[in-house]
């Protein structure tokens, strides 16, 4: 077979494809799992010899570390990094400013890299070769099929444990530079500690779900406690960015089945996945499910197709007036807009649709109220005033959508921490929003 033939001439070892990459490229590789943990080494190998002179890397919620972030002093001749959405590994040397932040939101991503990024290398993690000659980019829709049209390297790690999903971006062995083999197992999203905060926050969002709603839960505790609190509903859907443990479990336990969905009824579709183990098994040769382009799945137009769209995101603070920072403290880059706006969006238009935006009342043991009468200085906007719908706390629901300044203050302090309250008036009368 001709694909074997191109198989053995293409297959090398990580460190023979991280040489293939030129000086002063611009490499860019796509979200979480889609990372390729042995390229991610070798590439380190090579600033570590001092081989990789010049080199850019744009990233996003990497799992992996890169030295760009890790010593991006020491590196800074051979490889700088940008995120398009912090993690744990990056969120330092963004915050000291020494790798770079590029903000955005996620479902333009796609045309960012057409209209506006230079792609020299695109890394990316894949499943094994079908008989057919195409690698599936496993548990990852996101922005893969833009990178693979636009790069002009396309370098790639085989995992034997990257799940296998039937509709995901693939990339055909002929399209590939050169590629290596690995065998280790998918990182696992730790299990979220489900506290009673969480879980009263996820009781007041469930018992306004209707059956037959169409879900997009977020990443954290309280979409995971949400998740939990549906389990008597029935015919949910699943039209979402990020597939969870908990949607799985949604679908396994049969309050999910995608049966009310008006597009792609009986599939859940998500642009990426990250959870446990017992979730890569099930999304593995599974017909059922889509891991489809960001810029098709959480564009706002796409979701609102769906009615009764319901979208839960957590947030760091919130404004009296309704603004909502998801994605720094003060001017510090703590993680990213992500999707929260393309579904906050997505829902707004949605026939029957809702979004809500949903938090601890409080944070670093009761000493700061998340609601403040004004973002911390040098906050990002992630959903701005004018399409906030609920917010929610461990203290109620707060409607925001279609009420002004003085009610949504009101509200917003009613939800507030107990002892933060006074304070919340003081300020929101000074403002003039006491009317
Ligand atoms: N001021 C100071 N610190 C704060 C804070 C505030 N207002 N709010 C939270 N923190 C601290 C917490 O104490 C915690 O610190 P610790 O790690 O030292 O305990 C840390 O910040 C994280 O807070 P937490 O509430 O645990 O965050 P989370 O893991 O639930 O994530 C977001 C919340 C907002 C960061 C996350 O949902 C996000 O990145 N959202 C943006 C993207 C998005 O919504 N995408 C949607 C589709 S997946």
């Amino acid at each position: 077979m001709q694909f074997q033939r191109l198989y053995e001439e293409k297959r090398m070892s990580a460190a023979e494809v991280a040489a293939l990459i030129p000086d002063a490229s611009q490499i860019y590789s796509d979200i979480f799992l889609a990372q390729p943990k042995t390229l991610y080494e070798a590439i380190n190998n090579r600033c570590l010899a001092d081989s990789m002179r010049s080199c850019k890397i744009t990233t996003f919620l990497d799992l992996y570390p890169l030295v760009c972030y890790t010593e991006p002093i020491r590196f800074a001749k051979n490889l700088q990094g940008t995120s398009v959405f912090c993690s744990g590994l990056t969120r330092k040397s963004v915050g000291q400013g020494i790798a770079d932040y590029c903000p955005n939101t996620y479902w333009d991503q796609p045309a960012l890299i057409r209209e506006y990024w230079d792609i020299d290398v695109f890394v990316v993690s894949a499943s094994p070769m079908d008989s057919h000659g195409y690698f599936s980019l496993g548990v990852t829709g996101s922005c893969s099929a833009e990178y693979l049209k636009k790069a002009k390297m396309i370098l790639i790690e085989v995992n034997q444990q990257m799940p296998y999903c039937a509709e995901a971006p693939k990339v055909h062995i002929s399209e590939v530079r050169a590629f290596c083999e690995a065998d280790y197992a998918l990182p696992v999203l730790p299990e979220p500690k489900l506290d009673m905060i969480s879980t009263t926050i996820g009781n007041l969002i469930a018992e306004r779900i209707p059956d037959g709603a169409c879900l997009q839960l977020g990443i954290g505790s309280i979409p995971d406690a949400v998740g939990m609190a549906l389990k008597s509903k029935k015919h949910l859907g699943i039209h979402t960015e990020m597939l969870t443990d908990s949607m799985v479990q949604l679908i396994e336990c049969g309050a999910a089945d995608n049966s009310c969905k008006s597009i792609h009824q009986g599939k859940t579709v998500a642009t990426f996945a990250y959870g446990s183990k017992r979730m890569y098994d099930y999304i593995d040769h599974n017909p059922s499910v889509a891991m489809l382009p960001v810029d098709y799945v959480n564009n706002p137009y796409t979701i609102s197709r769906n009615e009764r769209v319901v979208s839960v995101n957590a947030a760091l603070e919130i404004d009296l007036s309704g603004q909502v920072c998801a994605e720094s403290i003060g001017n510090h880059m703590f993680s990213g807009s992500g999707g929260q706006l393309d579904y906050v969006r997505g829902a707004l238009m949605s026939p029957g649709g809702m979004s809500f935006i949903a938090f601890p009342s409080t944070a670093k043991g009761n000493t700061i109220s998340k609601i403040k009468p004004f973002l911390t200085p040098g906050a990002g906007v992630t959903t701005g005033r004018n399409e906030v719908d609920m917010v929610v706390t461990e203290y109620g629901v707060a409607k925001l959508r279609g009420r002004s300044f003085a009610q949504r203050a009101k509200d917003l302090i009613s939800i507030a921490h107990p002892d933060f309250r006074d304070e919340l008036m003081f300020e929101a009368q000074k403002m003039g929003l006491m009317i």
